[in-house]
């Protein structure tokens, strides 16, 4: 019997969903979230380009955003809720912000992962980030490092081709309104 593919819409984030992204963001990030101001701030920045992920009844199940300078775009977070991770919800939203960076010719994209964060640097290794070093005590809570990842061009052929047979196969798996 064929698995039930689940299915999403991926929007631009609103103000007015706030208080849902702060209660995935508590339950993902535990100790170390953001405030409810924090993501205020990004929603007024012009810079700054959030997107929430809906599930067909507009629950919101996931959300990420990322700033993009120039050429470049810097991944500010990514999350889903953790009951439905493992659903291909985390691939969809950073698939949204890769598709963005092809519309509007950035080419770079880079990005901080805690060093003990193996399904998000699983997922970034996926679409062919690399690691750059590190930065020793970047997060307060627990002086963790965390990993800089970054892309090469992803105008380059090799780029390209990851992200197309990536987001083929993740239009197999799950249903993307
Ligand atoms: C990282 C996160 C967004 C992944 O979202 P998700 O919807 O659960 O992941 P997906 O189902 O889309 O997985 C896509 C790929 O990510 C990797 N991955 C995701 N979870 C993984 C896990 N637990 N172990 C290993 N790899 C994992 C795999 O490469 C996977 O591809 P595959 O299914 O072909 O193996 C999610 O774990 C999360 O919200 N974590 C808490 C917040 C966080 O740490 N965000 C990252 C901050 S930099």
């Amino acid at each position: 019997m064929e698995k039930e593919k689940i299915s999403l819409k991926i929007l631009p984030m609103e103000k007015c969903q706030i208080d849902d992204v702060l209660k995935i963001e508590e339950e993902a990030y535990g100790d170390h979230h953001w405030s409810k101001d924090s993501f205020y701030g990004e929603l007024s920045n012009d810079l700054a380009h959030y997107y929430s992920a809906l599930d067909p009844d507009g629950n919101l199940i996931g959300y990420a955003g990322s700033w993009r300078i120039l050429d470049e775009a810097h991944i500010t977070t990514i999350a889903v809720k953790p009951n439905l991770m493992r659903k291909k919800i985390g691939e969809a939203l950073l698939n949204q912000i890769l598709k963005d960076c092809y519309k509007n010719e950035v080419k770079y994209l880079t990005l901080e992962v805690r060093v003990s964060n193996k399904p998000a640097i699983s997922l970034y290794e996926k679409y062919g980030f690399k690691s750059l070093g590190t930065r020793k005590g970047y997060y307060q809570n627990n002086n963790e490092d965390a990993l800089i990842m970054w892309t090469e061009n992803i105008f380059w052929d090799k780029f390209k081709l990851l992200y197309q047979q990536n987001f083929e196969k993740l239009k197999e798996d799950i249903n993307i309104q």
